[in-house]
């Protein structure tokens, strides 16, 4: 009975609109699995932008505190209550660490408490009662005064005090831990001198106990918990155009992020200063968050690491400087490290700092990235000498070469000729553009050639208003935009091996570049609608595409991929609606076997296209899920207006 109901409501809504709904119909041919997916396929982008790292995901509470940007006092202030007498210099004789040699002298004469104030990464989230671990590196010059470390609330209140003493002539560690009693997103860090003395202090840090795995000096929980929750397949880091720099002494370099963080030297972000309308000064790369921890967090969530390393090019947008052909062997040696120190064995140079740092195990290095975002004769002079020697000595390492910024421009096309006749294996097209980009170019790897390399969508999303104004949204409209075009990644997936959303997070008080995936300040975080569209596709990817039949029958921007998991034999839908009506869709799951025996919907919708989330109302526009009583292989949905669904079905013979 209940399946003869099935089918006639199948028939029925193939037919009949549905409360206004248009209609639709769609076979899914679920015995002809053809393209294999790639299980990785959909990961994360991560760039130090938008205070990304510092001031992000790197949960370090002090900004500046090694006294290292080059206005050293910079996040600092002079704390001299009116009593006080003394003296506060920035020095570098005879320094804790020789790579990051300034530290701050406080002289006091004891009148009353003196010394500094640190503002944070626009001022410092804490939650009340939670641990905070207090630690710098301390010298006693002179005198026998204490050190009193406190932390205000941003309206003068007390939050906890604790007090350290007992200092020697030598450089020393100390240490104490903070219990605030209130939660306070914008406290400040108070570090007084007691009584009459001199001090010299670095490497002032103060980092809640509780990090993501709660490991001492890691990464803030709640934002990697957003990232583990993705399942994402592969982690690209640590740039984008960061990896380039302005100029080539600016570009990231891998070796100077990793070991004691001491001694990683201090880099300006190139975010600081690439936008006038959104100038950031105090923007600095503490590189706490280093290459081993990107390689941490990689494992950490289950995904492919896949490192960028600048290929002898700066930013072509800025200097656009270029390394002389015969330097390029000192940028390819630094690739061929990389892969050593991710997984060579422990007795070799770069294994054994991998072993040194707790990490004996080899990280799994696949694929390695050279160049961001560059393009013309000088990419692809340098990126043929990569090619040629990392290809020579590591076979097994794919490599990811650029097409430059733009999906369709003459610089991409000229990146793809060469690219396709040095036989590269996966190029990285990179796409900013409005919402209707997405909707027409769903169909854009459909013809691509499937014996030429392979494609990495590394960098998209929808822009509401135009690349890089202020303006833009991460509203549903251009999730659903985002979700439509995947269905196309998907379809494609055995020419489109992996895709990946730009960028990843931004924090409210220090974004320079939106729309963004996850949105933070000091003590929140929340996914954005396309958040959610990234999880629904990474969380449901299915081992094989499956051929769909689809008859829109004047719907618009209506798209539909079918994946299906052979082990457990089920059947992933992934329909994007991107119209304003709802489409009442019969869909017939043919070949699959007699009966379902259990469905399930996630739609991720709401009432207006221009709907987002906040961190008033995170989930405002986020996936409900619901179980369906179909039991028949032909039955009707009702897709609704602006929607991604993702429809899941075992099958049962
Ligand atoms: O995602 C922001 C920037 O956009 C990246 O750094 C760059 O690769 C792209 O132009």
């Amino acid at each position: 009975m209940r399946r003869l109901l099935a089918k006639i409501s199948f028939v029925l809504a193939g037919l009949l609109a549905v409360g206004g709904a248009q209609g639709a119909s769609m076979t899914v041919q679920a015995d002809q699995p053809g393209a294999k997916l790639n299980p990785a396929m959909w990961g994360i982008f991560f760039e130090d932008i938008n205070l990304g790292a510092d001031g992000g995901l790197y949960a370090e509470l002090v900004k500046n505190r090694g006294f290292e940007f080059p206005d050293a006092m910079m996040g600092w202030s002079k704390l001299s209550p009116s009593k006080a007498r003394g003296k506060l210099s920035i020095r570098d004789d005879s320094p804790f660490n020789a790579a990051n040699p300034h530290y701050l002298r406080i002289e006091s004469q004891g009148k009353d408490l003196f010394g500094v104030v640190n503002e944070g990464f626009r001022g410092i989230g804490v939650q009340a009662g939670e641990a905070y671990n207090f630690s710098a590196q301390i010298r006693k010059v002179d005198g026998n005064a204490k050190l009193r470390v406190e932390l205000y609330s941003s309206d003068g209140e007390l939050l906890d005090t604790v007090r350290l003493e007992k200092f020697s002539g030598d450089w020393q560690s100390h240490a104490a831990v903070l219990h605030p009693k209130a939660t306070e997103a914008k406290a400040k860090l108070y570090v007084l001198v007691d009584g009459a003395g001199t001090l010299d202090l670095d490497m002032i840090s103060l980092f809640p106990a509780k990090t993501w795995k709660n490991r001492p000096g890691g990464l803030r929980a709640d934002m990697v918990q957003k990232l583990a929750d993705l399942k994402p397949g592969f982690m690209r880091f640590p740039g984008g155009c960061i990896v380039e720099g302005s100029e080539l002494d600016k570009r990231y370099q891998w070796k100077k992020t990793i070991g004691p963080v001491a001694e990683r030297p201090t880099l300006v972000n190139r975010w600081n200063y690439e936008f006038l309308h959104r100038p950031t000064p105090d923007y600095y790369q503490s590189f706490g968050l280093g290459f081993y921890e990107f390689f941490l967090l990689c494992e950490d969530i289950g995904a492919q690491p896949l490192p960028i390393l600048n290929c002898g090019l700066a930013c072509q947008f800025n200097s656009g400087e270029e390394c002389r052909m015969e330097d390029l062997n000192a940028y390819i040696q630094d690739a061929l490290d990389l892969i050593e120190f991710a997984n060579g064995p422990t007795n070799t140079v770069w294994g054994g700092k991998r072993a040194a740092m707790g990490h004996a195990e080899p990280f799994n290095l696949k694929m390695i990235g050279v160049g961001n975002e560059n393009w013309d004769q000088p990419y692809i002079e340098r990126y043929t000498k990569f090619q040629a020697v990392l290809k020579l000595a590591h076979p097994e390492i794919q490599l990811v070469a650029s097409a430059g910024p733009s999906p369709d421009d003459a610089r991409f096309e000229f990146a793809w000729t060469k690219l396709r006749e040095l036989h590269a294996d996966i190029i990285d097209e990179h796409c900013y553009a409005k919402p209707d980009w997405f909707f027409n170019n769903t169909h854009r790897y459909d013809n691509y050639d499937r014996n030429g390399p392979k494609v990495f969508f590394g960098e998209y999303a929808a822009q509401s208003d135009k690349i890089v104004s202020v303006k833009n949204r991460n509203n549903l409209e251009c999730a659903i935009a985002e979700a439509a075009y995947m269905t196309g990644l998907e379809r494609n997936g055995d020419e489109v091996r992996m895709a990946s959303y730009a960028p990843l997070f931004a924090n409210v008080d220090g974004w320079q570049w939106t729309p963004d995936l996850i949105w933070v300040d000091n003590l929140r975080s929340y996914g954005t609608p396309n958040y959610y569209v990234q999880k629904m596709f990474a969380n449901n990817p299915g081992d094989a595409v499956l051929p769909v039949t689809l008859d829109t029958a004047g719907a618009d921007r209506f798209y539909v991929s079918a994946t299906r998991v052979a082990g457990p034999g089920e059947i992933i839908l992934k329909v994007v609606n991107g119209g304003n009506s709802p489409v009442s869709a019969s869909l017939n799951l043919a070949g699959a076997g007699k009966t379902i025996s259990s469905a399930s919907a996630s739609t991720l919708t709401s009432g207006s296209v221009k709907d987002e989330n906040s961190f008033d109302a995170p989930e405002k526009v986020a996936p409900q899920e619901s179980r369906l009583e179909i039991t028949s292989p032909q039955f009707a949905h009702v897709f609704p207006a602006n929607s991604l669904t993702v429809l899941r079905f075992k099958i049962t013979n």
